[in-house]
């Protein structure tokens, strides 16, 4: 092992420790992309793999649990959405199949989910969107935290991933382990964020180009095609009614958004409908989506969430490939700095 690669694994050696994996890279997870082939992939690349549950009944998760345990015997996790009906039964089944991370997004936990998992025996990853709610979560006995900042696909808060990684990691990093997400692309970023503090890294975008990943051809020939540009906000027209904005590349499905929006709008306005269903009818808009782009592939009108890294993303590759070229990359940038010390 050569001293830079002995350097990068003291700098992730807590977040290595943290995820059982050989490189603190998690596989964000990605509802609909993040299945078991990929998440497998990722976490025997080296890598810890997450599964997306998404909108999942509890019975699929549990099957799709099995089915990833059976391509893989490395540590992987689950990506539970709190806002989800079922959570404590989908908690149930993490519990019961044993599962050693569970990461729960989309909102703070409920109270008491963060203790009965990790009364379960699971390990607990929570996002934290600003330094008083990782401080919070922290209190509530949070075992590591995601911090995601706006360059990153799907769902996203306002502050960027540099901010975020400035505010929150000198002040928490000793705490407990932090792996920063939204926009790395790359190897020099990956080594940046963990001479910052980080323990690691979570990458969502990055993957969905992997040869391993399931996402139809014509999503992932979308990612190819695009530039970071191309990765833009949809969010809310009028602030009467709130959308959480959402990351996604451009097609004709964002354009009627708009669309969709203003006209609601205009017919709330006219009395037409209350409050409540015009907000219905504007959140409805992206009812199953993301499914139809991932799965079926409609590019036009489904819903492209990728970050802005995708301009990064330039070619189908073996997910092991992808972690590969990460740490070559890191270990070039150490290199580069000091050449003496091969
Ligand atoms: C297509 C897509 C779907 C996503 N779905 C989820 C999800 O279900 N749950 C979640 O916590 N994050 C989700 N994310 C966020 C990723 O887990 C990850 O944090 C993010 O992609 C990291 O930023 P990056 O895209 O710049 O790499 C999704 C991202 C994408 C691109």
């Amino acid at each position: 092992m050569t001293a830079h690669r002995q350097h990068l694994d003291r700098l992730w050696q807590r977040g290595r420790e943290f995820l059982g994996s050989d490189v603190a890279v998690m596989g964000g997870a990605m509802a609909w992309v993040s299945e078991r082939t990929l998440v497998s992939a990722i976490s025997n690349a080296g890598g810890f793999g997450v599964i997306a549950s998404g909108s999942m009944p509890p019975e699929v998760l549990r099957e799709e649990i099995r089915g990833t345990r059976a391509l893989t015997d490395r540590p992987f996790g689950v990506n539970l959405i709190t806002l989800h009906p079922q959570l404590d039964a989908l908690m149930r089944v993490c519990l019961e199949e044993k599962v050693g991370h569970v990461v729960l997004a989309g909102g703070l936990p409920p109270g008491g989910a963060i203790r009965t998992l990790k009364e379960g025996g699971a390990r607990v990853m929570c996002f934290a969107p600003a330094l008083v709610l990782a401080k919070k979560l922290i209190r509530s006995g949070v075992d590591a935290l995601v911090i995601e900042g706006a360059e990153a696909g799907g769902h996203i808060g306002p502050v960027s991933t540099s901010v975020l990684a400035q505010e929150i990691l000198p002040e928490v990093g000793h705490e407990v382990p932090v792996f920063v997400a939204g926009g790395i692309g790359r190897g020099e970023a990956i080594l940046s964020y963990l001479e910052m503090g980080a323990a690691g890294v979570q990458l969502g975008t990055r993957f969905v180009c992997a040869t391993e990943c399931r996402a139809h051809p014509r999503f992932k020939q979308a990612f190819i095609r695009a530039g970071a540009r191309d990765a833009v906000l949809s969010s809310a027209v009028d602030t009467r009614f709130p959308v959480i904005p959402v990351r996604a590349l451009q097609n004709e499905g964002t354009r009627r958004f708009q669309e969709k929006q203003h006209e609601v709008i205009a017919r709330f306005d006219r009395g037409e409908l209350d409050q409540k269903e015009a907000q219905l009818e504007i959140e409805h808009f992206w009812a199953g989506a993301l499914r139809r782009a991932v799965v079926e592939g409609d590019v036009e009108t489904g819903s492209l969430m990728a970050g802005q890294s995708v301009g990064m993303v330039t070619r189908e590759q073996p997910t092991a490939e992808i972690i590969a070229d990460l740490v070559d990359q890191a270990l070039a940038a150490l290199r580069r700095r000091d050449p003496a010390s091969e």
